[in-house]
């Protein structure tokens, strides 16, 4: 087969002729209106369909999935003293939201097979301090929510999962953002569906809470017959702009996510003569959003450092990386962490890579994906 150039892009998102549209559309509206860009009604339309979209009574539009841990740990009042366990494996701010606000981060080991936190391992470090567990419904693959549920339950524990790749995905035919205490998803550029290149939201079944993720990200205030600013907070809000676009993206992301899960199933039947490289199993009855297409290589049989570099220089791959795990971070070398008792984490750290999975890719670009990696694993088998 020929070598074809296949790079990776920042865009994981449909991007049709409205999309491009739409935000001189709101601009011009906005131009000569009394309100300028005050974000309603366009952010109240955004909220209410993602909340519908994603099985919550309740979705907070914010500017990013950062900003949304960040105030999930306010409205949990997370603080000094409380242990807030997670997945090594995972972007910084599912477990830097919690340092910030004071508390101790607890890393627990990852299951084997989806490479989701495993409630066992959690539940082995569950303290009389432990407040929080942060799951991440890694790569789009939904966490085992019903165990996470038991945990909460017997231990009074509050659930907050990380959604960032998540957009879509179904536990049991259910969308997501229902469960637990509160569902934190990701609308920057990489992700199924962007706004514009950052944005966020925060859904939950709680109106409680709700009340008080809004107030949070609208520094404090309650709005009513009488204003007044009955917390502390900031400015963590969606533009009116950016929920314009949402509402648009909203309405695509299950196509999106189909093409991609498509495009997985091609790679899959391509790659299934190859057992040195194995990827995650979706629970059955659920759906992945399927954000990270992500595969193991098997270190035991390939060395993984010099196959990525074969795969991405000589067959022009562009595959890419999950980042280190947490505990390798300056950030946590400094604060003392280290790794201890995560070794699924740490294999699955090391074998990881992902393969492109974009809406404008053909049935041969996933053949010639799979044509290279067999090549490289040839050359490379110990
Ligand atoms: C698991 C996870 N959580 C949170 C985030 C942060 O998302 P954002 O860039 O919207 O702040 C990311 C970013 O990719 C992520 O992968």
């Amino acid at each position: 087969m020929e070598k074809r150039n296949l790079p990776w892009y920042a865009m994981g998102a449909l991007i049709e002729q409205e999309d491009i549209d739409i935000a001189s559309k709101v601009v011009a509206d906005c131009a000569h209106s009394p309100k300028g860009f005050f974000r309603l009604p366009e952010e109240a339309e955004f909220q209410k369909a993602f909340a519908a979209h994603e099985g919550a009574a309740f979705a907070s539009a914010v500017n990013s999935a950062g900003t949304g841990l960040d105030l999930a740990m306010m409205a949990l009042d997370v603080g000094p003293g409380d242990e807030v366990i997670t997945t090594p494996l995972t972007f910084v701010c599912t477990a830097t939201t919690a340092m910030l606000r004071g508390a101790k981060v607890v890393l627990a080991d990852i299951d084997p097979v989806t490479y989701n936190l495993d409630p066992k391992s959690v539940e082995a470090r569950i303290t009389p301090r432990t407040k929080v567990v942060i799951p991440v419904h890694f790569g789009g693959i939904p966490c085992d929510i019903e165990a996470y549920d038991r945990l909460a339950a017997k231990y009074g524990i509050r659930v907050v999962y990380d959604a960032a790749h998540a957009v879509g995905s179904l536990h049991k035919g259910k969308a997501i953002g229902g469960f637990g205490d509160m569902t934190v998803y990701s609308f920057q550029t990489n992700k199924n569906m962007t706004t514009l290149g950052e944005g966020g939201a925060v859904t939950t079944d709680s109106a409680e809470l709700n009340a008080k993720l809004e107030k949070l990200k609208s520094f404090g205030f309650q709005y009513g017959a009488k204003d007044d600013v009955v917390m502390l907070g900031s400015n963590y809000r969606l533009t009116k702009v950016q929920s314009a676009a949402g509402i648009l993206q909203l309405n695509k992301v299950d196509r999106n996510n189909e093409i991609r899960n498509r495009g997985v199933a091609a790679l899959d039947r391509y790659l299934a003569g190859i057992p040195e490289v194995v990827r995650p199993t979706v629970p059955a009855g659920d759906f992945s959003a399927c954000h990270l297409n992500t595969y193991l290589i098997d270190e035991t049989k390939v060395d993984p450092k010099a196959f990525f570099e074969m795969l991405m220089k000589e067959y022009t791959v562009g595959i890419s990386f999950h980042y280190k795990p947490l505990y390798a971070w300056k950030v946590f070398v400094d604060a003392g962490y280290e790794a201890k008792d995560t070794p699924v984490a740490d294999r699955v750290c090391r074998e990881l890579f992902q393969i492109p999975v974009f809406a404008h890719m053909t049935d041969d670009d996933y053949r010639c994906i799979a044509w290279a990696i067999g090549e490289c694993v040839a050359r490379l088998r110990r």
